[in-house]
């Protein structure tokens, strides 16, 4: 069997890649490349059409990739396929994400070993950080926020990076705005709600750092309400908000944690 036919969302074949010369995108095809969104040596983001029905996408990009995380990823699982499982889990269960074409990889000359992600593009999106910092702040319905992250953990989803760079603001062509997920590479699926687990607390106490550094105390506590945590829960997480974040050893042993958690404790239901 073709092990990487057998990947899901997986894509072989020929992909027109970007050139970043003097980003001279005037010079390709402009139904091919479109807009740069992000432009760093790691990544690389920008709009497109897709191939066939032309419909506007955006390709996600993670470049000049190192060969022994590559060899790992190629063993196991591509940072693009993880992301890719882990919005499909999202469309699957109707929360509204960056929705996941396909994803592929492979090597060029001027971009190193890449792999790229291709979504629908979110028509008009802004994260909510570019909202908070160009003023509009009080556009933002923290409440819809809250219960958007309830019913993701229900569906068992970690997000892991659950920072307001990593919602964005959507508005359709009737003008309806509306909030999507994105960014899920540190995502992990458990088999059931996480509600009220470590993982859950994890995510709620990133968003609502991050929540309270902007809008205060009242809109952390009646956001927290909303998602539904008891007044115990709410009081201790409202105790820990005002010191500064988790240090990234921190996080890393928390990850470390969560995976042994979704590998062997879920499945033999420890606790
Ligand atoms: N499906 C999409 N439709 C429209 N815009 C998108 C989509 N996915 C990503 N973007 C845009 O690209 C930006 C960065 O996306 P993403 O968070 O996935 O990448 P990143 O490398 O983690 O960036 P950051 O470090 O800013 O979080 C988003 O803020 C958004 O403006
Ligand atoms: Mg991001």
């Amino acid at each position: 069997m073709n092990v990487e036919r057998s990947r899901a969302g997986y894509c072989s074949g020929e992909f027109d890649l970007p050139t970043l010369v003097g980003l001279a995108i005037g010079s390709r095809n402009e139904s091919s490349v479109g807009i740069f969104l992000k432009v760093e040596p790691n990544t690389l983001i920008w709009k497109g059409r897709r191939e066939g029905d032309g419909s506007p996408v955006v390709y996600k990009m993670y470049r000049n990739r190192g060969c022994i995380g590559w060899i790992r990823e190629g063993c196991f699982q591509f940072r693009v396929e993880r992301e890719y499982q882990a919005l499909s889990h999202l469309v699957r269960h109707g929360i509204r994400c960056s929705v996941p074409f396909f994803w592929t990889r492979g090597h060029d000359p001027e971009h190193g070993r890449y792999e790229i992600l291709c979504m629908r593009e979110i028509q008009q999106a802004t994260a909510l950080t570019e909202l908070v910092s160009s003023g509009h702040q009080n556009a933002i319905d923290i409440g819809v926020l809250y219960v958007m992250v309830r019913h993701m953990h229900e569906t068992g989803f970690y997000h892991g990076r659950l920072d307001l760079r990593n919602i964005v603001r959507g508005i359709d062509a009737d003008g309806v705005s509306d909030y999507h997920i994105i960014d899920t590479p540190y995502a992990m699926i458990f088999p059931g709600s996480i509600a009220g687990t470590a993982m859950a607390w994890d995510d709620l106490r990133q968003l609502s750092g991050y929540v309270y550094r902007i809008w205060g105390t009242e809109v952390v506590r009646a956001g927290l309400i909303g998602y539904g945590l008891g007044k115990k829960e709410s009081h201790k997480m409202m105790g820990i908000l005002p010191r500064s974040g988790v240090p990234l050893l921190m996080r890393n042993l928390k990850r470390f944690y969560f995976g042994l958690r979704l590998r062997f404790f879920y499945k033999y239901e420890i606790f």
